[in-house]
């Protein structure tokens, strides 16, 4: 038997994309195509003088403020591996607290506490990503920022009650969570406690087109959205009007018609953590009820989401499968046909072993 030189040994060890992150639990080529893409790592509110930790495709994060500027990086200290979301920002500038190098809102080292004279090399540089806020949540794309932020237009609009609900964990990946915000017919099953009912179970054709990156479908039913209690709300024979929006790889926006004109928008953005781990952050914006205490929405939003994770977490495979064979759809799954086919074109999941 030959042993391998150990120059063969280096080869095939250093193959790796020096881009994934350390213990990468994606696809390379998944990774890849999600990083170029938006995610939000936390809401705004978390974010305040100290740094915070984050992880988003694997890769740990460092954001902080600097001087009004979001700023993220690698959570890793280009001098000796430190943790910089240990340390803390002082005049716009993070502090590492190992040595005390403190580096700029650009990433580049301004300050060796141990050499104040001496030389700055100019690779103790952070590696930045882009970060920006919107919708009450920090964004961040590993790979560029260059796809357009999901959009959601009823956060701004005159008249809407901006809430932004605490974000949940959900060990699953984030095309099962999102995928199960888009169907339909778990409704009667999962949410028979929170709003639906178990004896209505029956799903009416409803309408599926692409739109953009991702779908849109319009699901008109008898299913009330006011939270159980409170399901009198709505007059007798009221029809309840959903528009679904996905915008690929993981963002979905509800829209529901309730009764006088109400409107309430939900973003379902599920940011991946891991392949097997996901951190839901759910903006919500809505044109009535701003007198209810936003705690009774919090709640709401989170009985609901615990219901989906009983089940999402225990889905088998993990991955959600793009391969249209490996799982068998039925007519109430229109939308989420389409929500595979829109990652397949992307690229998504062309490895996945399901
Ligand atoms: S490891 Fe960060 S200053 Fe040394
Ligand atoms: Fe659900």
């Amino acid at each position: 038997m030959s042993v391998p030189s150990l120059s063969a040994i280096s080869a095939v060890t250093f193959q790796k994309n020096p881009q994934l992150p350390r213990n990468c639990t994606f696809d390379p080529r998944d990774w890849e195509i999600l990083s170029k893409y938006w995610h939000p790592v936390a809401a705004a509110t978390e974010l305040g003088n100290a740094p915070l930790s984050a992880t988003l495709l694997d890769e740990s994060l460092v954001i902080f403020r600097s001087e009004g500027q979001i700023v993220a990086a690698r959570d890793v200290c280009p001098h000796r591996g430190a943790p910089l979301s240990r340390g803390w920002v002082e005049n716009g500038n993070l502090v590492c607290p190992y040595h005390g190098l403190s580096y700029s809102a650009g990433g580049q080292c301004q300050h060796i506490p141990s050499q104040p004279n001496g030389p700055i090399p100019d690779r103790l540089k952070l590696n930045i990503y882009p970060a920006q806020e919107a919708y009450g949540l920090i964004w961040v794309s590993l790979g560029g920022g260059h796809e357009p932020l999901p959009s959601f237009e009823a956060w701004d609009a005159a008249g809407f009650q901006q809430i932004v609900c605490p974000s949940i964990d959900i060990k699953a990946s984030a095309g099962r969570q999102t995928e199960g915000f888009i169907d339909v017919a778990h409704f009667a099953w999962i949410h028979n406690e929170s709003f639906a009912d178990r004896g209505n179970a029956v799903v009416p054709q409803y309408s599926v087109e692409r739109q953009g990156t991702g779908l849109r479908a319009e699901y008109v039913s008898n299913v009330n959205n006011f939270p159980k209690a409170f399901s009198h709300r709505a007059p007798q024979g009221f029809l309840w009007r959903r528009t679904f929006e996905v915008d690929v790889p993981f963002f979905a926006r509800l829209t529901v018609q309730f009764p006088e004109g109400g409107r309430l928008s939900i973003l379902n953005a599920a940011s991946p953590v891991s392949s097997r781990l996901t951190r839901l952050f759910v903006p919500i914006a809505r044109n009535f009820d701003h007198h209810i205490p936003v705690q009774d929405v919090y709640d709401f939003n989170r009985q609901i989401f615990e219901e989906d994770r009983a089940i999402v977490e225990q889905q088998c495979p993990e991955d959600l499968p793009i391969d249209r064979t490996a799982e068998v759809p039925i007519l109430a799954d229109r939308s989420s046909g389409a929500y595979r086919r829109a990652l397949a074109e992307i690229g998504l999941g062309q490895a996945y072993s399901s």
